[in-house]
Order: C-alpha cells, then structure tokens, then sequence
C-alpha cells in the first residue's frame, strides 16, 4: 500500500487518519479510521467533509478493510453501507461504484483502484485550478460560499485551488468568505484554509453579500459543487442559490468549479438530486427555543440559467 498524505488524511500501510475538521480551526485533531462503519460516522458527523474528499476517504477505508483481510462478500457489504452514508454528493457513489464494479473484489485490487481513486482526484485539482484561474483578472475581489479547499479533496481542492493557482500566478486576489450557516464550513475552514495560504480575505455574515455586491465590490463568484444534474443545475451547500441569485441581479459572474465526477448524467435535472436533511439542533445552535420547529437542508439547488460557467476538470459547461 501507498503513502498517501493530503491537507485532510493520510494513508499508509500503518493506517488511515483523518483530520478531524469539526475542530478546526482551533485544533489540530487527527483520528485514525478503524473500519468502514467508523468512516461511515465520520462521514455523517462532517469531521471528513466536502463532496471529492467523502469519495476518497470512504474509497481507502475500503482499501484498509481490504488490507485487514475483509473477503469479497463483506467488502461489498461494507461498500453498500458506505455508499449510503449522505446521499447528496455524487462522488461518494461515484467512488464507491468504481471499487465495486472491479472484476474481482481482492486485496490487491480494492487498495490499486482505491490509490488510483486519490491520485486521479490530485490531478482534476490542478486541472480545475488552472483552467479556472484563466477566469481571474489581477484585482479581483471574489466571493466563495462554504469550503472548496484542500480539505474537500485529495488535491488542492475545486473552487479555492482556482483562487490558490490565481494568487500563485501573482495576480492579487481579495476573497470574501462566506461564513456559511449553519455549520459555519466559511468561518471555521475556508478562513483557516486563506489564512495558511496568506490569501488576502474577509470574513462576512451570509446576508452580507447583498449589500457588498450593491456597492460593486465583489467581481466574481467562485463556489464548489455535491452534484451536477445532466441539465447543469447544480447542488451545493446550502445558501449557493441565494449567492447566485444576488450575482445575476447585480451582474456579477456566478462560477461553478467541480471533478468531473460531480457530473451526475444519470440525473436529469436539479429537481433529483436528494437533499440531505440535518439535525434541527445544527440550526438552533443552542440559542434557539428547543421546541421550535426547524428546516435544515444541507444543500440548495443552483439552477443553470444563473450560472456563469462550470469549470470541469476537462473543460467548461
Ligand atoms: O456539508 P459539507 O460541508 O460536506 O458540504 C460541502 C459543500 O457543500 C462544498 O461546497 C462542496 O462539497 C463542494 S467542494 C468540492
């Protein structure tokens, strides 16, 4: 088995370790994967998060599972569950539906497709980011929503490794982040993430963005995606589609930067995509009457006439 090391795991023969992302950015925590049924509750409890990275992680859980002597029969029991664990980012099946559409379900095969599965996302990472890059004009000041870093990937991440390849390539960049409730992926990670690459940003309350984009000082949107319908209407964390409606109302370029494994063509439009619903407790944030009734999606659907462009990584929608 290969050594394995991205901002958010590691992999080698010795095991599997996750940084634990509920904690950040105060600290560092990282947990070791015991079986795939641990995955499964790292996954749901979001300390592993972001739509690529779900994929990965779950993929060499499998891999280690394998390596601890799992047959066949109970690698592709283990692999139904896994595949379940949230049902709205495609790249979770995706990755799973590559390990179990293999000829045989052996050690060696599981742990080769689970390697290929993390080095192919390392790869669409620098793809997406230098073909998004190519959208960012030096001086730019680009609002993101929740966290499209290195911690959502194998890689440098979607639609923060587009701003990361743009402040690389010397052009100077503003972002503002949205902090993203209610789980605040904004405040706590994406924040984190600039701040370690020294990018220039500003932290803002989601309902911020109107009245930033009102005085003209946001020129781009960059955010990530969980799926991408056939007709190009597209899920993410929940409040994208308020992001995108304010970007068209003030002619602001809305983009979209996912792996071409976000593309779902088995699903016809926004309207099947599943939404994971949350607990009401994520909402109330302790503040919160406990007998209130909450609504806590996870994920809203863009639709595609709001869209810019969909930056793939092997090209533009
Ligand atoms: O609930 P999360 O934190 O897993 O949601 C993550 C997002 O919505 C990201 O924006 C998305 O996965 C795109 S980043 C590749």
């Amino acid at each position: 088995m290969k050594s394995l090391t991205s901002l958010a795991l590691t992999s080698d023969p010795s095991g599997l370790r996750v940084l634990d992302q509920r904690r950040l950015p105060h600290e560092e925590h990282w947990v070791t994967c015991r079986d795939p049924e641990h995955m499964i509750e790292l996954i749901q409890g979001l300390a592993v998060r972001g739509a690529p990275l779900i994929g990965v992680a779950a993929a060499l859980a499998m891999a280690h599972y394998a390596e601890s002597g799992a047959n066949a029969e109970a690698i592709r029991s283990a692999s139904t569950r896994l595949r379940a664990a949230r049902p709205t980012a495609v790249n979770l099946m995706a990755a799973i539906d590559r390990l179990l559409g293999l000829p045989e379900l052996t050690k060696d095969s599981v742990v080769r497709e689970a390697e290929a599965i993390f080095e192919a996302d390392v790869a669409s990472c620098e793809a997406q980011a230098e073909l998004g890059a190519a959208l960012i004009s030096d001086g730019d000041s680009i609002l993101t929503h929740c966290n499209a870093g290195g911690l959502v990937a194998a890689g440098i991440g979607t639609a923060l490794g587009v701003l990361r390849r743009a402040h690389e390539q010397g052009k100077r960049i503003h972002v503002y982040v949205d902090e993203t409730r209610p789980l605040l992926q904004g405040a706590r990670i994406t924040a984190w993430e600039l701040g370690k690459l020294g990018i220039d940003h500003t932290l803002i309350c989601d309902n911020m963005a109107a009245s930033l984009m009102g005085q003209g000082k946001i020129q781009k949107v960059f955010v990530g995606a969980d799926r991408i319908a056939k007709n190009g209407d597209v899920a993410n964390k929940i409040g994208t589609y308020g992001v995108a409606v304010l970007a068209h109302h003030h002619r602001v370029p809305f983009y979209v930067v996912a792996p071409r494994t976000t593309f779902d063509s088995g699903c016809p439009s926004g309207k099947d995509i599943p939404i994971e619903q949350r607990a009401a407790d994520e909402v109330r944030a302790g503040k919160a009457p406990t007998t209130s009734r909450v609504y806590n999606p996870a994920f809203d659907v863009t639709p595609r006439e709001l869209i810019t462009g969909i930056v793939l990584d092997d090209g533009m929608l």
